[in-house]
């Protein structure tokens, strides 16, 4: 701890110094205010800003904070939700600088220093939006990684063996190489120059992607075993490794448990009604034990938000017990029409509500380096969303 502030003069003369974490807890606006404040000044600290019980309920605060990456906590329980928050994936404590590029290094390594990343988006429910999700983060954080860095390197996998159809949404629709390829990588470690052959790029943002075999009878390759081999193999190279994965519960397979529980974050994707809540809840509630997996590495994101709809993302994650991931994806007809053009819809309608959500929630997950400037709506941009609200409802 580098000092405390009791008021708020005293707190605005305390220069955190950049890079450090940051705990706001007066009560009230000042509170917001000055953490905006100092937030807005320090780009590479962490903030939390310690709030009433009540307070933690309210979706425009959280939305506001998460805007700026800074993560709300019970004034109750500040402490212990602050170090949680700290310790586990996706909230780093240091999201700062990626190291500059040394001299002498080789442009195809990934040297081990650096902080490697894995994600996986799970669902028990088909058509909640996992592949829309991870094709749209993969191909935002590639482009934004490479802007921090020009060597960040992603991957994404289509770890959704009888179902996947990744490839289609990355307009590559007969893949030179797909998943079971990996069986004849040779054992052992390997070079940069293999692991690339055995991948794909998508050029328009950088990202390389594993798409799935189109043979429905290949299938039966995708074992725990590969996965192992492939995890290893991506990420001895990549910054973050990103696996879109199936339902896995018509058919149960060994390789979803495996890559579940070494994954770093398991974003659950659900759609915000009662049945898919309810029926993912008691999904979750039977294989989190079952396969060993650390709940505390769950993070809930809700995709396709209805407009007007009456209920509060916050309160469907305290239902399921899972902290959400802000914010809640709208329901928008540009990620379709994006998938039928084979583009990521963060590259095909960049300014699209969907899009700019979809930054706002990279920024949530990997840190606030990724956010962009076009990832919040303009002022004026809500004034005209209340007018659409209203006619849209006489
Ligand atoms: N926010 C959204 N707004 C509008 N349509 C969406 C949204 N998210 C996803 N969709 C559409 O919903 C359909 C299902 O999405 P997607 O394929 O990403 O789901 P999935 O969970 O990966 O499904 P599966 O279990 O079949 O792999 C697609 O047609 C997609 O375009
Ligand atoms: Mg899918």
């Amino acid at each position: 701890m580098a000092g405390v502030a009791t008021d708020l003069a005293a707190a605005r003369a305390a220069a955190p110094g950049d890079g450090g974490v940051v705990v706001a807890g007066f009560p009230g606006n000042d509170g917001v205010e000055l953490v905006k404040e100092m937030a807005s000044r320090y780009l590479r600290s962490r903030f939390f800003l310690a709030v009433e019980d009540v307070a933690l309920a309210d979706t425009a605060l959280w939305r506001q904070m998460a805007a700026r990456g800074i993560v709300l906590v019970s004034i109750n329980n500040t402490a212990v939700e602050v170090a949680a928050a700290l310790k586990e994936a996706g909230f780093r404590e240091a999201p700062a600088p990626l190291p500059p590029a040394r001299a002498g290094e080789k442009p195809g390594s990934c040297p081990d220093e650096r902080v490697k990343v894995s994600i996986a988006f799970w669902s028990t429910r088909g058509g909640v939006g996992k592949t829309a999700l991870a094709v749209s983060l993969a191909a935002l954080l590639a482009l934004r990684g490479r802007k921090i860095r020009g060597d960040y390197r992603v991957a994404l996998v289509d770890a959704d063996a009888d179902g996947g159809n990744l490839s289609y949404w990355l307009g590559c629709p007969n893949p030179r190489v797909t998943l079971p390829a990996w069986l004849d990588l040779p054992e052992g470690s390997v070079g940069w120059d293999t692991v690339r052959e055995y991948l794909l790029r998508h050029e328009a943002s950088g990202l390389y992607f594993l798409p799935r075999s189109a043979r429905a009878t290949d299938e039966e390759y995708i074992t725990a075993g590969l996965m192992e081999k492939v995890h290893a193999g991506l990420s001895s190279y990549f910054d973050t490794v990103i696996y879109d994965l199936g339902t896995a519960i018509r058919k149960e397979n060994n390789y979803t448990p495996y890559l579940l529980s070494t994954v770093d974050t398991i974003l659950v994707v659900a759609r915000p009604d009662l049945p898919t809540v309810q029926s993912i809840k008691n999904d979750l509630d039977e294989l989190v034990p079952r396969w060993g997996l650390d709940p505390g590495r769950l993070r809930l994101v809700l995709n396709r938000r209805a407009r007007g709809a009456g209920y509060k993302l916050g309160d469907i994650a305290r239902h399921m017990g899972i902290p959400l991931l802000l914010p809640g994806l709208p329901e928008d007809i540009h990620v379709d029409r994006a998938a039928d053009r084979g583009a990521p819809v963060v590259l095909a309608y960049p300014g699209c509500d969907f899009s700019r959500e979809a930054g706002l929630l990279l920024a949530n997950l990997m840190g606030r380096e990724f956010a962009d400037a076009g990832d919040r709506k303009r002022p004026w941009e809500y004034v005209a969303g209340l007018f659409r609200h209203r006619a849209a409802a006489v």
